[in-house]
């Protein structure tokens, strides 16, 4: 018998996953040829991570067989699926702080504890991955903690090749890159296919699926709902009812013309001539109640330190922050907490998230003193709240007294933002909150920022997806190497002409 189709280097079947409590993987069945781009699909909670783990030899599998070159094999733990070839960069980025660089690449060879000679030759090493990467001036000997969400996925993305792997799974790369990061990506995704390496990918974001993916599979309930459907063959509507089961507008959201700026609102969140030095300079713009202001520019940008100045989690060398008025101490969040600003961070791992406390003490976290008897807390009110909140954002599942730690990343994004509508601020800052959110819950999440926005906060947001700040903002600041290089309202101005002022401005 004449075999026309390519021995596939790796198959699950009829995988399995049970924790105590739920199910996350219910029969799945996974193949993925040589030098192919396979993406994985499915909602938050549809067990994409799960999997993953599984192959990586993070998780044991309650059920079901793995086969590389069609020949079973375990992975009782991680080192023994690199060992096979199969490399992954996890959605919540693990890289290891207090390491360097180098350190971090090379975790777990040989070369991490040998003498000073094999260290040299790892940091050599190191210097050739990052430059493979687009990254030459990424230094071996930094500490990775010090690095920003993107420069970690770079370090994740170098751990991954140093290991010659023959499958590369990537768990949603692009959430931390920005658009000209994700081309980067691509480029070195190009090359490992072409050498035959195959590539599993997992992202929310369909226009990487297209750009990059050869063939797809979707999860639903655990479970695989499709299998091997060709990329180019398949339509957009197809993927999401198969997602979701149901017809979702796979939509920014629609933009509403609002003339905020004429209106009578009050300024609430004014920013003047501030400065972080090396980073950003002269950075002004007020907002007002019931506004959302957007912040657009690559990562790197200064986007997100605007933000943190703003916050207070750094302090300003120059320029001053008011809210209502009232000028804020630089440099120090408990001042800009009291004055009612809120921050959503962009790594919600080690800036907002406390894993191992359940979803609802998350979700109230910041707002402790509202649900403070007599100095003991009031859990029931606490859990009443959050409840709420996380039934608003169709937070999944819905139980709210699990850790966080085991909710799929996604629904670690939708607590971190039911966090904000609990506490009810009047200056809500979010940087990137969409990031890891299936296209369903995306709209959820729009219709929310701008339910906050209308019972009269003041919301600054940062995207790198500029259909989304267009979309979502009502004003938009087009930050490019620390300067905002343009101002106006979003209704004025298109997606093209964004994406030239924030390349034409990083030229120069
Ligand atoms: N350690 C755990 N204990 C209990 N339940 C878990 C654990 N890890 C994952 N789950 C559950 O398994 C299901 C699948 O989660 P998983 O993280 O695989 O989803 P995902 O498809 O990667 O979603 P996302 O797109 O949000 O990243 C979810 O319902 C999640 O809550
Ligand atoms: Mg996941």
């Amino acid at each position: 018998m004449v075999n026309a189709d390519p021995q596939p280097l790796l198959q699950m079947r009829g995988i399995v996953k049970e924790f105590p409590g739920a199910r996350a993987l219910d029969g799945v069945d996974l193949d993925v040829l040589p030098g192919e781009v396979h993406c994985l699909l499915g909602q938050n909670g549809a067990g994409k991570s799960t999997l993953i783990k599984v192959l990586a030899g993070a998780h044991q599998p309650t059920e079901g067989t793995v086969l590389v070159d069609g020949e079973p094999v375990t992975f009782p733990t991680p080192v023994a699926a690199l060992k096979r070839g199969i490399a992954t960069m996890y959605q919540e980025l693990d890289v290891v702080g207090g390491l360097t660089v180098a350190e971090n690449i090379y975790l777990g060879h040989e070369l991490a504890t040998a003498g000073v000679s094999r260290r040299r030759e790892a940091r050599r090493h190191t210097r050739e991955l990052l430059r493979r990467l687009g990254h030459g001036e990424l230094s071996p000997n930094r500490e990775v903690a010090s690095l920003s969400a993107a420069a970690q996925q770079v370090v994740s993305m170098a751990r991954a090749l140093s290991h010659d792997a023959r499958v590369i799974v990537m768990d949603e790369p692009s959430a931390v890159l920005d658009s000209d990061e994700v081309q980067n990506l691509f480029r070195v995704v190009r090359e490992l296919t072409a050498s035959g390496v195959a590539i599993v990918y997992i992202s929310h974001r369909m226009e990487e699926i297209r750009a990059i993916g050869d063939r797809i599979t979707v999860l639903k309930d655990g479970r695989t709902v499709a299998a091997n459907l060709p990329v180019a063959e398949t339509p957009t509507a197809d993927l999401i009812r198969l997602m979701t089961g149901r017809s979702v507008e796979f939509a920014f959201p629609v933009r509403v013309a609002r003339d905020t700026e004429g209106t009578a609102a009050p300024v609430v969140l004014e920013v003047e001539d501030l400065a972080l030095r090396g980073t950003f300079s002269d950075v002004g713009f007020q907002v007002r109640a019931g506004e959302i202001v957007g912040l657009a520019g690559l990562v790197g940008s200064g986007r997100s330190e605007i933000l943190e100045t703003v916050y207070g989690a750094r302090k300003a060398t120059a320029g001053t922050v008011r809210v209502g008025g009232t000028r804020l101490r630089p440099g120090s969040v408990g001042a800009a907490v009291r004055a009612g600003i809120g921050l959503a961070p962009e790594e919600r791992k080690s800036q907002g998230l406390l894993l191992d406390e359940p979803v609802y003490r998350n979700i109230t976290l910041s707002t402790f003193g509202r649900f403070a008897r007599g100095g003991l807390l009031d859990e029931r009110a606490e859990r009443d709240a959050a409840t709420e909140q996380a039934a608003s954002l169709d937070l999944r599942p819905t139980g709210v007294d699990r850790a966080i730690r085991t909710l799929s990343g996604g629904n670690q994004q939708k607590a971190m933002l039911a966090r904000w509508l609990v506490h009810g601020c009047r200056v809500l800052l979010l940087d990137e909150p969409t990031r890891g959110v299936d296209v369903g819950a995306r709209a959820e999440i729009y219709a929310l920022v701008r339910r906050l926005a209308d019972s009269g906060a003041a919301v600054v947001v940062v995207s790198s997806e500029i259909p989304e700040v267009l979309g979502l903002a009502d004003r938009v600041l087009v930050v490019s190497e620390g300067r905002v290089v343009h101002t106006g309202p979003t209704d004025q101005i298109d997606e093209h002409t964004v994406l030239d002022m924030v390349m034409e401005g990083s030229a120069a």
